[in-house]
């Protein structure tokens, strides 16, 4: 900080205290004055705010991210002046008793290849390496600072993540003697470092010509210097990991930001006289929606008045950069600290109670091997399943994985051996009508879950059950009676119900699809109400379907603690088929998919009334685009009154989000009192594109959650209860122990 450096003008703004200085993005919302609309705090919201009130790994939770992009009160609308918290991204404007210089915002690097231009090109660069040089120093602070998260065994330490008092429990980014007494959290001084690096990330974009436009009415100078018009991002600012000079390709000749002094005009005066100003390129100004679209640009930005869409141009480059800078500041963490410390890193720096909600998590999968299911090969899928998940989990010592497996026989207890019996001695056992204890391994599950965290585990435990059960209407009361357990424990129960193809001979004269799996009566609003998820699987996208499955289990929230919250939409994929619950309490449920150009997509919804799930009612679909203000098709069903299933077929013109809306219209006429609750139905996604593409989407997502906590809360080892060292997830895995296998 140069205190001495900074101008007597300057230093009387300090003393008059106004919150910020106009040279970057704005950080504060003062449009009448400072012409500020927050737009530091509007671009990182953007960049990490959550769709619902938990983290998927990668989002911050609302304190965590007020910590972050900050918070700005209003009265009926009208701002609160300086009322709020800058947080840490708008620091380097905040006046602490100063605010960061040049360096912290990019300035200063002005160059125009046009005669006698007082700045040359290498000295553009070295201000450019200056400001470089300064994030990554407040890179290297967070990264640093993220030591003092953990404990040396690697355990989350509760005070310095503490952010639970909304009232003076904020974080202080400021010198040191300003702060206040919880000023010592790591996550405050990790949020600080990062916050003040992207800062300057951001106002890279908004003061620089990379992604910009010059105006094509008037001539190139130092008023109107050429914009590059780059759509990609510029690695050097990005890449504060690095040390030494910024490689000379990565600097495009032309590129230019604008000097800065108080007096900041267009031309500019005294030391930027004849020199691009930072008024002259500025893009700080102007409204940025939580959305993503834009109001009103400005006010005094005249290379966004020339060309609007530089605003946008600029916002879009920030938010997109600064998820760069997140996705790296995140794999540095892994460099420096491994998988599993950084994971839990990541885990404490974006949930807002990480002590509770990141460690001693345990979830049981329970594997159906009854001969039915080994029959007709629906074990494989749930290994598959059971691969897919905990292949997403992080693995810690704090949490816990165990994998149990039932049969028709009550050996509940049988140890996980991968698959016990060749296909060839499998083809000759065929005993069809053999039930699996569908409820012996749930209680199994539910006991190693409550085992593996006697004191803690309510809200932070799951069973996974995968089962291809055909169980007779009437025989399922163990299962429900387990499952009533399960949510008097706060134990979620995900239930995987694998559809099986035609195997008997009469089958395939009729031609039979599918042989759906039957949970048993009143089964699948009993799963569902323990805050699970409830899908029919269908055998035939094999691997991919197991990955679907993860998926839909991660969003929603594997646990409690995870809980995707109000407002989730299920991402619907070929293959899996979720059950879900709309009643007075929860009147509105949303399914979406990402459809590709051409695409031919038919949603099945199927009321499950008749198959004994749920109670009679009404309610509305909706199908809507993201393309389209206006409603493709709508319908509305009565569960009692009507055939119980239809489709919504639709092909997209252009790549397009499809949503798939569901609101609970009330009872349906003369239900019985017996009838009144909830309705279940289930959404089928059928589709003409070769299902193998959207698998590598698919993929890719995983790949985002393999390198960055995807499942924050969540990570997993699988343990023995009888501390034995587990083996590997692959089929050929070695018991070792008493019961329990490694998955890994
Ligand atoms: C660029 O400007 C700097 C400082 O103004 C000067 O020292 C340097 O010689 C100049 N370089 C060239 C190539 O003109
Ligand atoms: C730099 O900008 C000038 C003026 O717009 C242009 O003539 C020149 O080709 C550009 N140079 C490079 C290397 O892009
Ligand atoms: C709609 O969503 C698709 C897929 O995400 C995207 O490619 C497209 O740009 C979006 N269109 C609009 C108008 O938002």
């Amino acid at each position: 900080m140069e205190f001495r450096q900074i101008p007597a003008s300057l230093r009387r703004l300090c003393l008059l205290s106004l919150p910020a200085l106009v040279t970057s993005f704005g950080t504060v919302n003062e449009p009448n004055i400072l012409g500020q609309h927050n737009e530091h705090e509007m671009v990182t919201r953007l960049a990490f705010q959550c769709p619902g009130p938990k983290s998927d790994g990668t989002c911050f939770e609302r304190r965590s991210l007020d910590q972050l992009a900050g918070y700005h009160l209003d009265f009926m609308g009208f701002p609160i002046v300086g009322g709020g918290f800058n947080g840490a991204v708008g620091a380097p404007d905040t006046l602490d008793p100063v605010p960061e210089g040049p360096v912290a915002h990019c300035d200063d690097a002005d160059f125009v290849a046009i005669p006698g231009y007082p700045q040359n090109r290498t000295a553009a660069t070295a201000a450019l390496q200056r400001c470089v040089d300064h994030l990554r120093v407040r890179f290297r602070q967070a990264w640093v600072s993220a030591e003092e998260l953990l404990s040396p065994e690697g355990a989350i330490r509760p005070d310095m993540v503490e952010l639970s008092n909304p009232f003076g429990g904020d974080c202080v980014f400021a010198f040191p003697s300003l702060q206040n007494p919880q000023s010592g959290r790591a996550k405050c001084n990790v949020i600080e470092g990062f916050g003040r690096a992207l800062h300057g990330v951001q106002d890279f974009y908004a003061h620089s010509n990379w992604a910009d436009k010059e105006d094509p009415n008037q001539p190139i100078s130092d008023v109107n210097p050429p914009g590059l018009a780059r759509t990609d991002r510029a690695p050097f600012v990005v890449d504060l990991g690095a040390t030494g000079p910024i490689p000379e390709d990565q600097i495009p000749y032309n590129l230019s930001t604008g000097c800065f002094v108080i007096n900041d005009k267009t031309p500019g005066e005294g030391d930027c006289a004849g020199r691009v100003t930072h008024h002259t390129l500025t893009k700080d100004h102007g409204i940025i929606n939580l959305d993503g679209s834009f109001g009103s640009v400005g006010p005094d930005t005249p290379r966004s008045e020339a060309v609007p869409e530089n605003f946008h141009l600029a916002v879009e480059a920030a938010v997109a950069a600064s998820r760069d800078l997140w996705t790296n500041f995140r794999a540095e963490l892994r460099k420096r600290y491994g998988r599993v410390h950084s994971d839990m890193m990541i885990c404490s720096l974006v949930r807002d109670d990480p002590a509770n909600n990141c460690h001693n998590h345990a979830l049981a999968i329970a594997l159906d091997k009854s001969i039915a299911s080994m029959d007709r090969r629906a074990d494989e899928v749930g290994l598959a399943i059971a691969q897919a998940l905990t292949g997403r989990l992080q693995f810690d010592g704090a949490d816990k994985v165990t994998v149990v497996e039932f049969d028709e026989s009550t050996e509940v207890n049988a140890p996980w051996t991968g698959p016990p019996v060749s296909k060839h001695q499998v083809d000759q056992i065929h005993v069809p009508d053999s039930q699996p204890n569908i409820g012996g391994g749930l209680a199994l599950g539910i006991d190693e879950v409550i085992n593996a965290f006697p004191d803690s585990y309510t809200d932070k435990g799951a069973v996974v059950m995968l089962t291809a059960g055909f169980v007779h209407h009437t025989w399922a009361g163990d299962t429900l009676l387990q499952l009533q357990r399960a949510r008097a424990k706060g134990i979620r129960v995900h239930y995987g119900c694998i559809n099986m193809p035609p195997v008997t001979e009469t089958e395939l004269v009729l031609e039979k699809k599918w042989q759906e799996c039957s949970p048993g009566d009143g089964v699948i609003p009993a799963v569902l109400k323990t805050g699970g998820t409830f899908s029919f699987i269908n055998q035939r996208h094999n691997t991919k379907s197991a990955s679907h499955f993860a998926t839909l289990i991660l969003d929603h929230g594997l646990t409690g603690v995870d809980d995707a919250g109000e407002g989730e939409t299920t991402r619907l994929s070929p293959g899996i088929v979720p059950a879900s619950m709309l009643g007075a309490s929860h009147p509105t449920r949303r399914f979406s998919y990402l459809a590709h150009q051409g695409e031919s997509v038919n949603f099945i919804v199927t009321d499950r009334f008749p198959d004994a799930q749920g109670t009679g009612g009404c309610y509305t679909w909706t199908l809507t685009t993201n393309t389209t203000q206006e409603v493709i098709s709508t319908r509305t069903l009565c569960s009692d009154t009507e055939q119980g299933t239809f489709s919504l077929p639709f092909t997209a013109a252009t790549p397009m989000e499809l949503v798939l809306t569901a609101e609970y219209e009330g009872e349906a006429e003369g239900s019985s009192e017996e009838q009144k609750g909830d309705v279940i139905f289930t959404v089928e996604l059928e589709t003409d594109v070769n299902t193998d593409v959207a698998e590598e989407d698919i993929m890719e997502g995983d790949n985002i959650g393999a390198t960055g906590a995807h499942v924050p809360g969540f990570r997993s080892r699988t343990a023995s209860t009888d501390g034995s060292v587990p083996a590997s997830t692959s089929r050929t895995g070695e018991p070792t122990g008493r019961g329990h296998y490694e998955l890994r």
